[in-house]
């Protein structure tokens, strides 16, 4: 029984979720004062927002990314939201880049997606 046990632990794979969401309305005292956008997004994260008229969106779209992904890697670890930068591949698909001391992460299998509409925004992010 014993020997079986710890045969199956080899197969099994931990997989973390991390999930947020958020009404746009309430990112816009943070998107309207540069000195608190700053303290959550990165300067290329802040050069994305600004291709867009309907920018909230996207920034609230990026809020709720990197709130998932701190969920996901585990809200103890004391990772930042300037830890976390939210990219796009040439498709459009977002991936996250973690800087200094989480820069481990860049080597996980990171998954996330982030939707918006005019009210809302939300992302999920999967870990395995
Ligand atoms: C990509 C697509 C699924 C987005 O769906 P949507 O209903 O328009 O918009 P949503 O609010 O649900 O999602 C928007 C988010 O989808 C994500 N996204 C964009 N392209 C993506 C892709 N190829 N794969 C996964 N996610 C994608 C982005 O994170 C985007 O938000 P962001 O720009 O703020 O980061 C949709 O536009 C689509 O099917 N497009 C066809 C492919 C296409 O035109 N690609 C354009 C680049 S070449």
């Amino acid at each position: 029984m014993k020997r079986q046990k710890k045969q199956w632990k080899k197969y099994l794979v931990r997989a973390m979720i991390g999930i947020d969401v958020l009404e746009i309305e309430r990112i816009k005292n943070i998107a309207d004062d540069e000195k608190k956008l700053k303290k959550i997004f990165t300067e290329n994260e802040i050069k994305y927002f600004n291709n867009f008229k309907n920018k909230y969106e996207h920034i609230c779209g990026f809020f709720c990314a990197k709130e998932a992904i701190i969920k996901a890697v585990d809200i103890e670890s004391e990772i930042s939201f300037l830890d976390i930068e939210i990219c796009h591949k040439n498709n459009g698909k977002p991936y996250a880049k973690f800087g200094t001391k989480f820069n481990y992460l860049n080597k996980k299998n990171i998954d996330f997606s982030i939707s918006h509409s005019k009210t809302i925004a939300t992302a999920i992010c999967l870990i395995i």
